[in-house]
């Protein structure tokens, strides 16, 4: 439950959230930012950027504002990006797995709120192009697109959990269940090899893609093989819920639920996540997207159990999210973004840095402990 001075920090974090997004939507209107370099929102809106997989995020924490504020000009912003996210579509070639990542909170969060017949359009291929990656003999959905020289046809990753709600809002749309049909079949084939016995996840599992089965796992983004990506177990866990709210389906909210109960088990005193569970002491990297993201899927995973169960996420979600506006947010104006320590991969070159869905997932939580959630996903 959320006591007297939680509910005061909520209110206060919420409006700083109001302040900051007030004049970065305006300095960053045309952009589609992913980073900051030098303080200043960075540009994905270009041929090379355009398909990048974080690119439906800024558009998303336009309509966020928008649903809180009911500002028009957060709308317009959001238009802008969603408008051109429509290149995707001709490049075709662009275009992976996180299409739902990219269209979920652009062109189905502008038909979901303003019922335009357009972005239902571009929702509906979206999903269309998802459901084409699904493999129906190893029952996945086949990640990324082949490198050249390489074969990744076998490979699927827990990140794509996220990206179900995309089939089954286009099912909910269609009345035609082929799309929901192909999430669950992804999602079932995620709780049998991905979630390991501990409730921790792999990040890729390469399948057979001609005949099935498994053929080995990778650490992906994360220290090694066998560890413990931590935005991968934030993927999972607010996958998991994702699927279960959508389809009703047990097992999902069950799968969830064990994840989060490890996740929640390996929050660090300080309440700052690492970029893996199972990295070494030093150097002591961070990842403040998985805080806010995990932050999200828990307070999702509190409104859907019993009275008795729900304060140990809702907690373990304030924890996170007070360790990160107390220590690991930018409210001045020399920074664009809002979260620092933000880190993409555990062997990548710069860590600690601005991530756009950083800031969308930090935005969304604290929305949702406000009580004023907008369904996205
Ligand atoms: N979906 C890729 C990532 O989480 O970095």
């Amino acid at each position: 439950m959320l006591i007297e001075q939680d509910k005061q920090w909520i209110e206060e974090t919420v409006q700083k959230i109001i302040q900051k997004m007030d004049w970065v939507s305006e300095k960053s209107k045309h952009k589609i930012p992913y980073t900051t370099i030098d303080g200043v929102h960075n540009d994905q809106s270009n041929m090379e950027g355009i398909s990048w997989w974080t690119n439906g995020f800024w558009g998303g924490m336009m309509w966020l504002m928008y649903h809180e504020t009911g500002n028009e000009k957060y709308a317009e912003v959001a238009r802008i990006s969603e408008e051109k996210l429509d290149q995707c579509f001709i490049n075709y070639y662009g275009l992976h797995h996180d299409v739902g990542f990219m269209y979920l909170p652009t062109a189905v969060a502008d038909y979901r709120i303003k019922k335009n017949a357009e972005s239902k359009k571009c929702g509906l291929h979206a999903a269309n192009l998802l459901a084409g990656r699904f493999n129906p003999i190893g029952k996945f959905i086949r990640a990324w697109n082949d490198h050249p020289g390489s074969d990744n046809s076998g490979w699927a990753i827990i990140d794509s959990l996220c990206n179900l709600p995309i089939l089954y809002w286009a099912t909910e749309e269609t009345k035609d269940p082929r799309f929901k049909h192909i999430a669950m079949m992804h999602a079932d084939t995620a709780m049998e090899v991905f979630i390991r016995p501990d409730g921790s996840s792999n990040h890729i599992v390469e399948f057979d893609s001609e005949h099935g089965g498994v053929v080995k796992t990778y650490g992906g983004q994360g220290y090694e093989n066998g560890s413990s990506w931590t935005r991968g177990q934030t993927w999972a866990l607010y996958g998991f819920m994702m699927s279960y709210i959508h389809t009703g389906k047990i097992e999902y909210l069950n799968t969830a639920k064990r994840v989060a109960h490890y996740f929640i088990a390996n929050i660090p005193e300080s309440g700052f996540i690492p970029i893996d569970f199972r990295q070494p002491k030093e150097p002591a990297w961070e990842d403040s997207t998985a805080a806010a993201i995990a932050a999200s899927g828990l307070i999702e995973i509190a409104k859907h159990v019993g009275e008795y169960e729900k304060d140990m996420y809702l907690n373990a979600a304030v924890k996170l999210l007070k360790a990160l506006e107390e220590k690991r947010c930018n409210w001045t104006e020399k920074n664009d973004c809002i979260l620092e320590n933000c880190s993409a991969a555990y062997h990548a070159k710069e860590h600690h840095f601005n991530i756009i869905y950083g800031d969308y997932f930090f935005m969304e939580a604290m929305l949702k402990l406000k009580g004023d959630d907008l369904f996205i996903w």
